[in-house]
């Protein structure tokens, strides 16, 4: 049976992505540190499934301090594993995004750089681009984050590139374009848009909402993540977008739409590190691995706020 680990595997993307693997008769280790980010009940939530399947396991630990050798030797590694939060990585909190997502990033490499795996997979961001020289975006660009998380999670992908090229390791890095839908973290912005919106309580906007984003649901970034681990080019960089280019007041509509309920908006000035704009150029994820993301942002929005009511109950 073929065993996969996923790092931050009670994570939004990370577990989403372990119970499609299980589902597709894949055995699972988990790797998680249950860090207090957000809510740790959220985070067990997310592995209820999971944790009943007699093909998963689950690891608790500091990848960035364990002993790795207690890691299986497995067929593909999915590190998903991340300090998350492009508007939080100022001042004292740096230290936790060098901490998970470049030390830990290097420590697992090592761990895995001897093995014979079919692929080790990175989750990178979009947030290495930061307000990217042309859009739509292309891998090829030169990167140039505009938060201090983009170039933690830029220096994970160089670390995951390099030990490829110098050891054989057939890798493959990510670039996740703002990810949502169901489980989506709670410090995101239509996690906080439909919390507070069931709530009755007012959403922030940041700038004057005009800003856009690469929306791109979880469905579509898991079978990405399949389809590196099968088809990837050697050292292949991918931009896991393309679906839909929106405005935060865009979604905010569709969201009102979906919950039923009218959103008061308090505005706030754009915090630093913040890009004004992401748009994926999604061609080589098309040509390479032959996807296009499938799910448009009103279906992916009304997915996400099914999951939020029930969640946080609703307002009628
Ligand atoms: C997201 C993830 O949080 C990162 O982990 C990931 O690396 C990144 O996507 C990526 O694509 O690389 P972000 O685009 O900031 O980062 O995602 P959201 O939190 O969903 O924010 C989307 C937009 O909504 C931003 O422009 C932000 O300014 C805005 N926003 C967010 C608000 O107006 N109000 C809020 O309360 C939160």
């Amino acid at each position: 049976m073929t065993h996969a680990l996923v790092t931050g595997s009670a994570g939004f993307i990370g577990s989403t992505l372990t119970d499609r693997l299980l589902a597709d008769g894949v055995r699972v280790t988990g790797v998680d540190l249950f860090t207090d980010y957000y809510d740790q009940a959220l985070k067990r939530r997310n592995l209820e499934g999971a944790a009943k399947h007699a093909n998963f396991s689950l690891l608790e630990l500091d990848l960035g301090e364990a002993d790795l050798s207690r890691l299986p030797d497995v067929d593909v590694v999915f590190h998903q594993a991340a300090q998350p939060g492009v508007r939080a990585s100022w001042g004292r909190e740096f230290a936790a995004y060098t901490h998970h997502n470049v030390l830990a990033t290097q420590r697992l490499l090592e761990r895995y750089k001897q093995t014979k795996l079919e692929r080790f997979v990175y989750a990178s961001s979009s947030s290495v681009y930061g307000d990217a020289e042309s859009y739509p975006t292309s891998e090829t660009v030169l990167p140039r984050p505009f938060s201090p998380y983009g170039v933690t999670k830029l220096a994970g992908e160089h670390l995951t590139l390099l030990y490829g090229r110098n050891f054989g390791l057939p890798v493959a890095a990510l670039r996740y374009f703002t990810v949502y839908g169901p489980r989506q973290r709670p410090d995101m912005a239509f996690h906080r848009f439909c919390r507070a919106m069931l709530a009755g309580e007012p959403i922030t906007v940041y700038g004057d909402g005009r800003q856009s984003r690469d929306f791109t649901f979880v469905a579509d970034a898991i079978e990405a993540n399949v389809r590196a681990w099968k088809g990837a080019k050697p050292q292949g960089v991918y931009n896991i977008g393309g679906g839909s280019q929106v405005e935060v007041m865009e979604a905010i509509a569709l969201l009102e739409k979906s919950l039923e309920v009218k959103a008061r908006v308090n505005f706030e000035p754009r915090p630093a590190g913040d890009p004004l704009r992401t748009r994926a150029d999604a061609s080589r994820l098309a040509q390479d691995l032959g996807y296009r993301t499938t799910v448009g942002i009103a279906d992916g929005l009304a997915a996400e706020a099914e999951w939020a009511r029930s969640l946080y109950g609703r307002v009628r």
